[in-house]
């Protein structure tokens, strides 16, 4: 028998309570022996759970357990977590966390930690989507060209929304934490962090690259409007916030941003809290792997095939390396990621004004592909759309500061990437 202690009791601790019970029969034939959770850790003891396990406030009473095999870490959180894994790995036990945010900081230094004691962790990306064991297991022979995914259920779920109808940004965002998808503070999930967490887990599996969410491009969707949709529509565009990382020479491009996608493309077809990831590898070409990202059973199933996969002996070194990684890969610096971008603009509706702008890209270097001006966004000023050809992420920032500054530019310039 192997006894599990749950750090964390929440929507999906309950879950994998619930499931390890019901689905016993099939879970028991599959890991080869019984499992059962002998005790959960929860902050307020006087909050019910519905579970009948044993709960404790203290989270030692499950880490220096000698009866415990495995420590599920559902707590959220960075530095407390860190803590007390470490502490888990040091007195032998494996441990199973869902905690993408832990592994966004600390993932290098738990794989230190953990040695040969099995650290799984398939439910911190993408929930429920076994994405990490394809790429731990299933494409090991690839050498990977780009990953590019939806790993957030709560900007896609808005997205959608405000897409297909029209919905207001803060009305639907309210929806989405009434749904119980979103994080506990919501910017984590419409500024892109959420997801930057989960792309820099799948970037070392992938790469090797050891990169913190501060060395990375991470933008959210707070500032789309229904022009910028309207655009897209409009020239065969779905927008999506991607998590991207993509092999460019020796480097790697890494980046979380709204992203305009051809309308066409299988990911631009996701919606709602549905995630997608598309993996593509040099001799697999292009895998994709879609499902629930989020919620409490969908979750509980990531984590209890973990929980499975180390009773069977099956849990392989943390980030997929058996040797070490001498990746030659490195970070490509954001100023040298290269793209198609969509500006949307207020200029003065007169005449000349098309022309100083171009005027001005031109110095850059930059070349428009498509363009839309809608009158009337006041009595006298336009506004003006237009998407690029390829260029360097620096030279656009610089292009907008340097319209910003003319006469006939009003206001904030709004950019988005394109994907092609
Ligand atoms: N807030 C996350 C999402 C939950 O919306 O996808 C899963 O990490």
């Amino acid at each position: 028998m192997v006894k599990i202690g749950i750090l964390g009791v929440g929507t999906v601790g309950a879950s994998v309570v619930n499931i390890l019970e019901s689905n016993a029969d099939i879970i028991e034939a599959r890991a080869g022996k019984k499992i059962i959770v002998k005790s959960g850790v929860v902050q307020n003891l006087s909050k019910d759970r519905g579970v009948t396990i044993k709960l404790s406030d203290n989270p030692m009473d499950i880490i220096d357990d000698p009866e415990i095999d495995i420590v599920v870490e559902l707590m959220g959180g960075v530095e407390e977590p860190y803590a007390l894994v470490k502490k888990a790995l040091e007195n032998g036990k494996a441990v199973v966390t869902a905690n993408k945010a832990l592994l966004a900081y600390h993932r290098y230094a738990l794989q230190q930690i953990a040695g040969d004691i099995p650290l799984m962790y398939e439910a911190s990306t993408a929930g429920g989507i076994p994405v990490i064991g394809a790429m731990k297991n299933g494409l090991t022979a690839n050498h990977i060209e780009s990953i590019q995914g939806i790993m957030n259920g709560t900007t896609n779920y808005m997205l959608t929304k405000m897409i297909n109808e029209g919905a207001k940004y803060d009305e639907i965002l309210k929806e989405a934490q009434d749904l119980g998808y979103a994080e506990a503070d919501p910017t984590f999930d419409v500024g892109g962090f959420d997801a930057s967490h989960k792309l820099l887990i799948l970037a070392s599996i992938a790469y090797g690259i050891d990169a913190k969410p501060e060395d990375i491009l991470i933008e959210g969707i707070e500032n789309i409007t229904q022009t910028d949709v309207a655009f897209a529509k409009e020239f065969g565009y779905e927008i999506k916030l991607l998590g991207i990382a993509k092999k460019v020479g020796e480097g790697v491009e890494l980046r979380v941003h709204a992203t305009m996608i051809p309308a066409s493309s299988m990911i631009a077809k996701v919606d709602g809290v549905m995630n997608a990831v598309s993996v593509v590898g040099d001799r697999v070409g292009e895998t994709m792997y879609y499902g629930a990202g989020a919620g409490g059973d969908a979750t509980a199933s990531a984590v209890i095939a973990d929980i499975i996969d180390i009773v069977r002996g099956n849990h392989g070194p943390m980030l997929g390396y058996k040797k070490g990684l001498k990746s030659h890969l490195t970070l490509l610096p954001k100023g040298e990621i290269t793209t198609h971008y969509y500006l949307r603009l207020e200029v003065d509706d007169r005449s000349g004004v098309l022309a100083s702008i171009t005027k001005e890209l031109e110095k850059f270097d930059i070349s428009i592909e498509s363009m839309l001006q809608q009158p009337h966004a006041t009595d006298t000023r336009v506004k003006l759309l237009f998407t690029t050809h390829e260029c360097q992420e620096a030279k656009i920032q610089e292009a907008m500061d340097v319209l910003k500054a003319l006469d006939c530019v009003h206001g904030e310039i709004a950019m988005m990437r394109i994907e092609k």
